[in-house]
């Protein structure tokens, strides 16, 4: 029997309006322009103001375009997967209000966590349901609203983070491309380096716990660079000793965007040159589950048929993981 590849057949993104510079993140805490794009990258980020709105419906904003330029109605889909450490609520899931919002109804939908690497699991698990023949039509969202977990007094947590989604279209074909490969890793060594303390059953919100901005994101940013530095490198370099690639025979590194020395790290691992690196880290911050979706998405007319691709991520948890992707359409003129 022919193996069934599942191939990514569109990408959509969204990113709200709202532009939060470093120049605006200098008034607020003690920063400056220069120390934020020196050690990370960053230059500016989005963020979802409007009250009432949250990650659903940036993830529908980009689900609702997937569906158009991809041709397909919201009947088609058979799973929804949302990648998520920002859901809207701690249930349901947030895949249910996207498919609620996008008219996508009576199929399988549910949430993901694991953080930065989130969309990395997300199309790994939904990838088996293709190969496996069980499904035709998957969406894989990953989709964060990380302002909302944002302490904007911490200034070397605040500084890296924005609000996005990004969409992929997932379907099986026959020939050789599409999601080749995919190593994913954890370590819960890692709980106590990056966390939210409460708000889970551990520790419930409380007074306590909101004076104590307990529901905000917490980072030992130098440890987990430590970590981050070491690990997203490494395993890019075993999916590609793997399947015996080397750096000419790689197009694209598509690497979290969580801080541009650890994507040149891992480029130099990979002995990528800068071209091959999908970039959005300068005009978007970390938008964790959403930083590759939304990389693919804006450089998806850059992409031909056949193209060999490395997601790469680390984050959260710990977790980290790499695909290897063959790219399976040419660019839309
Ligand atoms: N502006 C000015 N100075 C700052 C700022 C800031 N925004 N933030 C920290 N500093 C200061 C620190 O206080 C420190 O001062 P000190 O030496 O007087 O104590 C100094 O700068 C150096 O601090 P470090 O933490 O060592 O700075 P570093 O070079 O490590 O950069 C950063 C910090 C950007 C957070 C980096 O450690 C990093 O990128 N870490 C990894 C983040 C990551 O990958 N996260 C995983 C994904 S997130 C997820 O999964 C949800």
């Amino acid at each position: 029997m022919e193996r069934i590849y599942a191939h990514i057949t569109g990408v959509q993104g969204y990113v709200p309006d709202f532009v939060l510079s470093n120049d605006i993140l200098e008034k607020l805490v003690d920063t400056s322009d220069d120390w934020i794009l020196s050690r990370t990258g960053i230059s500016e980020r989005r963020i979802l103001r409007t009250k009432g709105l949250g990650t659903s419906d940036m993830a529908a904003a980009a689900v609702k375009e997937l569906l158009k330029k991809t041709d397909t109605d919201p009947s088609q889909i058979d799973m929804l997967i949302c990648a998520t450490v920002t859901p809207d609520m701690v249930f349901p899931a947030t895949a249910n209000v996207i498919c609620h919002k996008t008219g996508i109804k009576n199929v399988p939908g549910f949430d993901l966590g694991a953080a930065c690497s989130g969309f990395l699991y997300a199309l790994t698990v939904a990838t088996k349901f293709i190969e496996c023949g069980q499904f035709n039509k998957i969406i894989v969202v990953g989709a964060d609203k990380m302002s909302s977990i944002m302490d904007y007094e911490d200034r070397a947590t605040c500084v890296l983070f924005g609000d996005g989604a990004g969409a992929v279209l997932l379907e099986p074909g026959e020939e050789q491309v599409g999601v080749m490969d995919s190593i994913l890793k954890s370590d819960g060594e890692g709980v106590k380096h990056l966390h939210q303390k409460a708000g889970g059953s551990v520790k419930p919100p409380s007074r306590r716990t909101v004076s104590r901005k307990e529901h905000f994101v917490y980072q030992e940013g130098r440890a987990v660079y430590k970590y981050a530095v070491q690990n997203m490198a490494d395993v890019s370099a075993e999916i590609m000793e793997k399947h015996g690639l080397s750096g000419a025979d790689v197009d694209w590194l598509v690497p979290h965007q969580a801080n541009k020395r650890i994507i040149d790290a891992t480029a130099k691992r990979m002995e990528l040159e800068p071209e091959k690196v999908m970039l959005n880290i300068h005009k978007f911050g970390n938008t964790t589950a959403a930083t590759i979706p939304l990389c693919l998405w804006e450089y998806e007319n850059k992409l031909k048929k056949g193209d060999n691709l490395i997601l790469a991520s680390f984050g959260g948890g710990f977790t980290w993981g790499a695909i290897y992707l063959k790219w399976a359409y040419e660019p839309v003129v």
